[in-house]
């Protein structure tokens, strides 16, 4: 079968071949799949960069998801994250059956494949990485532009948020996302008016670094905020003042592999999948896995999914 391998970190993956596992025996808890497609996540590029904590072993099969077939024809998402033969971009992957899900009938596979892995980034925030939320909570999303910004806009209304903040860089696209208000980043991130945020009880950050700093020192929350981690767009680092820790009613958490457990996943992978339904349908940039070395590092405002 065909494979995308990676032998040095922040290299390109290459097109190669490898043996095809076998279909593994009844009871061993593993499944063979037959891989349709697998997303290009932010996730996916840290690991091929040698930058993501999950992945420190070379060479290394990229990606982290995808959708396929079982043998018996069904149709599955599946997480490959902790799979004995290795990530997603390959014609067939061996992953724990407890990391499979039908996918339900009227999501499209190559929506799944692209979109699932930026859903999961809110979902599996909210439902375990928060606490007693309050009914019609409001949340402010930093980030909100990115795919999975754009998928939490939608995922946070259908888990209860009645008001829903972005913050960006770019106000064309705030504008044209359905939000009830956003918030222009500026340039300098310090000038950013950053007072929507202060009647938030929910912050989901997938930038980190300079805004998340800025926004910290400068908002004076009226209320109790759960502050979740989950992306850093924007850098690695922040400066976290003891005072502004305490001088703030912030409780504030990570969202993540290692936060929350492949169990947990597993759990929730039923819910996330019928969500699938009701999220709007982005665009999707296909790339063939024989093509993957000359177009890894292609620039598309769309997600990318690997086709082998
Ligand atoms: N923990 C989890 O469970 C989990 C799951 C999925 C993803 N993630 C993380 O979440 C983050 C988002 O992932 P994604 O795949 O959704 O990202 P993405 O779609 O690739 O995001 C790209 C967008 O991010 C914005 N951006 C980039 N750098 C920025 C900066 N310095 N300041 C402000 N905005 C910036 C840009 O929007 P504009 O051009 O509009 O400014 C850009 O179009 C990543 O860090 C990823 O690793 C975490």
């Amino acid at each position: 079968m065909h494979t995308a391998i990676v032998d040095q970190w922040g290299t390109n993956p290459k097109y190669s071949e490898a043996d095809t596992p076998d279909e593994p025996a009844p009871g061993s808890g593993l499944v063979r799949i037959k891989v349709l497609a697998a997303g290009v996540h932010a996730l996916v590029r840290l690991r091929v960069a040698g930058k993501h904590y999950s992945a420190n072993t070379l060479p290394h099969i990229p990606g982290t998801d995808g959708v396929g077939t079982l043998a018996s024809g069904q149709a599955v998402y599946f997480n490959a994250l902790g799979s004995p033969s290795g990530g997603s971009f390959q014609e067939y992957v061996v992953v724990s059956e407890k990391q499979v899900q039908k996918l339900p009938d009227g999501v499209d596979p190559m929506q799944a494949a692209a979109f699932v892995n930026p859903a999961s980034s809110s979902w599996m925030a909210i439902k375990t990485r928060t606490v007693n939320l309050p009914a019609d909570f409001s949340v402010l999303i930093l980030g909100a532009t990115s795919a999975s910004g754009k998928v939490a806009i939608d995922l946070t209304r259908q888990l209860g948020a009645k008001k829903v903040i972005g913050l960006a860089r770019n106000a064309t696209a705030l504008a044209s996302l359905g939000l009830d208000e956003f918030i222009v980043l500026q340039e300098d991130v310090t000038s950013t008016d950053f007072s929507p945020a202060n009647n938030v009880d929910l912050i989901l950050d997938y930038l980190y670094g300079p805004a998340a700093e800025a926004l910290l020192q400068k908002f004076q929350p009226t209320r109790a905020v759960q502050y979740v981690q989950i992306g850093s767009l924007g850098g690695e680092s922040i400066n976290l003042t003891a005072a502004m820790l305490r001088s703030k009613n912030i409780a504030m958490r990570g969202s993540g592999p290692g936060s929350w457990t492949l169990d947990q996943f597993a759990n929730e992978l039923p819910g996330m999948l019928e969500a699938m339904k009701t999220i709007q349908m982005h665009k999707v940039n296909v790339i063939p896995l024989k093509d993957i070395e000359q177009r890894w590092t292609e620039k598309s405002s769309d997600r990318t999914v690997i086709t082998p």
